[in-house]
């Protein structure tokens, strides 16, 4: 939205494709905006399949005057991730009310009651064109407005459509009843403001302004009917066509009662531009200034102003929207000289693991101090229980670490997938500590299972990379892994921060148990040696890509680990199947003999990880049940290691003195990577497979920053 800065058409187009451009790396299939026409009752929307370079060609082709100058204006976009209704030019978001357009709608999540809606409006002779889930939210609107015959303010308006709709939304309307205004709402899916004005700005936060009707006070003997909370709008009057009832007490003017406009000394109002997004990437070239909204805000922006609204009230939800500065550049969400984000982030590890232990790992004190935690490290102690919850990578970061945790707290430690969490919907009490993990700090299932240990009085810590993310706001305490921004949608250095943000949560755990400081100083000492290692690793990458050519015929693959290795398989498993859509199977290696073992023989790649630790014996153990089924598998090994590969046996058991070890081993593909404690060597081993992922999508002719089917935060359940 630009208030008072003046502003062509081509400058509008191209700040909305920009950011378009910039959320790219989550993921879409279709993209599509609205701007203002010639007339203020009039909108253009263009709306494309595929990427954003297609809806540019389009806009060329549309022949709109790119010179015409606006004032004011208000224009919205959006790319869309299919969840109902195949990726097409018509499901393409925004969405209109009407032929008309009279109410255009971008929205982010899942509706989930929308064929009611669907059906109610069909019965009031709306026609629906398209299959999508937010269409109802324009028609609703449209309806609502209609049936007060135009005279609600816009969020009074968007407040009596938010009601009726249940499941998730980051939702933008815009309509030519409202010109230069626009309103934004939340539940459940990311929502930001950035403010970006020609002088410093007087305020530093935004007043949340609380609810001038009591929905919920509706009596219970209205909420029958096919969808109860329709009822509330029956109730109401609204939605009887034709009848005008009021709500009571909705009829003030908030306009000039409630108005709070960025003014100047003199009481003007400020030019002022208002950037709307689900995401920092889309506005840190614009403004440092953001508001995160809450879930249940309403944001509607009008005359320069910009209005907090709650669709509900709740006790205890704190009416304050700070202002804060956010520290992203530009830089960070570029791909520099690297062909794909992925590629720039693996070769980024070597520090953002560094920034990650900032100013929290003391190597020569050998202490750990997180901020986020001090205040809860002891009462998390107590705990009876620590249940990790994630999905995705986040959740093999859980699993990596999980034998750490119980080996430095002796509390027993449950690793959850956060989807598999809530089907169950387990007994979970006051006394346990959880720890979500998620780089986004939005996924919707994440979010879900915190909502669900929250009610039940557990300690909630959060573990996130998005700064004012979901997950972060509403966990008690947590950490920030300051990987920095993550674009490829396949996660690699968000994987590694996580993994050491919680060897750092195992470490400050223990502080205190004098039986563990030999170990603890041991992992310190590695954690100071980590990142040089990993730049060690990174030398690897011609031959793994070398390798990795030699494989791309091949259909699947098998990915064996055990003990800490087990989490380093099953990612690598996941890295090679997200992108280069090879049937990648990660397999604990103990279990091989259960049923894995048959896939065995000459042809299936096999990447073993046979890095030295305590279980070293039984690695070998699995090399040989590999072998002996004509398995050649590639290793990952420790540097100058001992011999992986027993030399060819006699009846008897003993190694024929023919064949030594070490030659029979020159055979096999080795990766040889620097030795570190155990409980660290996956964050070494999994950079060989997150190269090897890569390269085997590239070399495929996939693009790895966006595999089909997949989104980088998936914010619907
Ligand atoms: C999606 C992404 C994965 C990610 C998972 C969890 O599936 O494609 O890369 O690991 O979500 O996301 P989170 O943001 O919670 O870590």
């Amino acid at each position: 939205v630009n208030y008072l800065v003046e502003k062509t058409r081509g400058q509008i187009v191209d700040t909305l494709l920009t950011g378009l451009d910039r959320l790219e790396y989550r993921g879409y299939d279709s993209s599509g905006f609205a701007v203002d026409a010639d007339k203020c009752n009039k909108n253009y929307v263009i709306k494309q399949v595929g990427k954003v370079s297609e809806l540019r060609k389009l806009v060329k082709e549309a022949n709109m005057d790119m010179s015409k100058r606006f004032s004011t204006h208000v224009g919205i976009a959006h790319n869309r991730w299919a969840t109902h209704g195949q990726p097409s030019q018509k499901n393409a978001h925004p969405h209109r009310s009407d032929p008309a357009a009279e109410f255009l709608v971008v929205h982010n999540g899942n509706i989930t009651n929308y064929r009611e809606l669907k059906s109610l409006l069909e019965s009031k002779g709306y026609s629906f064109e398209t299959e999508t889930d937010t269409e109802c939210v324009a028609k609703l609107a449209k309806y609502v407005h209609d049936t007060h015959q135009g005279r609600l303010d816009f969020t009074e308006l968007l407040k009596l459509v938010l009601v009726e709709i249940e499941g998730s939304y980051g939702i933008l309307v815009k309509s030519i009843h409202y010109p230069g205004e626009v309103i934004a709402a939340r539940n459940g899916s990311p929502l930001l403001v950035g403010i970006k004005s020609e002088r410093k700005l007087k305020v530093d936060f935004v007043d949340v302004e609380f609810p001038d009707i009591n929905v919920e006070a509706v009596p219970d003997d209205v909420t029958a009917g096919f969808n109860p909370r329709l009822s509330l709008l029956r109730s109401n009057g609204l939605l009887d066509a034709g009848n005008s009832l009021m709500v009571p007490g909705l009829h003030n003017d908030l306009r000039h009662s409630q108005s709070r406009a960025f003014i100047s000394d003199d009481g003007m109002p400020i030019p002022t531009e208002f950037f709307l997004a689900s995401d920092l990437a889309a506005v840190v070239e614009q403004t440092k200034k953001v508001i995160f909204l809450e879930d249940d805000d309403i944001a509607h922006i009008y005359d320069g102003g910009l209005h907090i609204h709650r669709v509900r009230r709740e006790d205890g939800m704190s009416s304050i929207r700070s202002i804060q500065t956010i520290e992203m550049e530009l830089q960070q969400i570029r791909k520099g000289n690297f062909d794909h984000f992925m590629l720039k982030e693996i070769f980024e590890q070597p520090e953002s693991i560094v920034n990650t232990m900032r100013g929290r790992v003391n190597f020569e004190n050998k202490t750990v101090k997180l901020g986020g935690l001090s205040n809860y490290i002891s009462a998390i102690r107590r705990s009876r229980r620590i249940v990790m919850i994630a999905c995705g990578t986040s959740y093999h970061s859980c699993l990596a670490t999980r034998d750490l945790f119980e080996e430095l707290t002796d509390i027993p430690i449950a690793v959850e997938i956060a989807s598999y969490f809530l089907d169950r919907r387990p007994p979970l009490f006051r006394d346990d500590t959880c720890i979500f993990v998620s780089q986004s700090g939005e996924t919707a299932d994440t979010i879900l299972a915190l909502k669900y240990c929250i009610e039940r009085g557990a300690m909630c810590v959060g573990v996130v990379n998005g700064v004012g993310s979901a997950i972060s706001r509403q966990t008690l305490c947590g950490v920030h892994i300051n990987a920095g921004p993550e674009i490829g949608v396949a996660s690699t250095k968000a994987y590694t921060s996580q993994y050491i943000t919680l060897v750092m949560i195992a470490l400050s755990l223990s502080e205190d148990r004098l039986s563990k400081q030999a170990r603890r100083n041991e992992i310190i000492d590695g954690l100071g040696k980590v990142s040089a290692q990993l730049e060690e690793v990174l030398t690897l990458n011609d031959k793994i890509q070398a390798v990795s050519e030699t494989l791309l015929e091949k259909p699947k693959m098998l990915i064996l680990g055990r003990g800490y290795q087990y989490a380093t398989a099953l990612e690598g498993a996941l890295k090679i199947k997200e992108i280069s859509y090879i049937l990648a199977e990660g397999i604990l290696t103990g279990e091989l003999k259960h049923g894995p073992l048959a896939l065995v023989d000459e042809d299936i790649p096999i990447i073993m990880i046979a890095t030295k630790d305590k279980l070293f014996d039984k690695i070998i153990n699995g090399i040989g049940q590999v072998t002996a089924r004509s398995g050649k598998p590639i290793f990952i090994a420790s540097q100058n290691g001992p011999a992986l590969i027993e030399g060819n046996k006699k009846g008897n058991g003993v190694t024929d003195s023919q064949t030594d070890p070490k030659s029979a081993e020159k055979s096999y593909v080795k990766f040889e990577v620097p030795e570190t404690v155990d409980c660290l060597q996956g964050l070494l081993n999994i950079v060989i497979l997150q190269i090897f992922g890569y390269w085997m999508a590239v070399k495929k002719g996939y693009n790895p920053d966006h595999p089909r089917n997949l989104a980088k935060a998936v914010t619907t359940e």
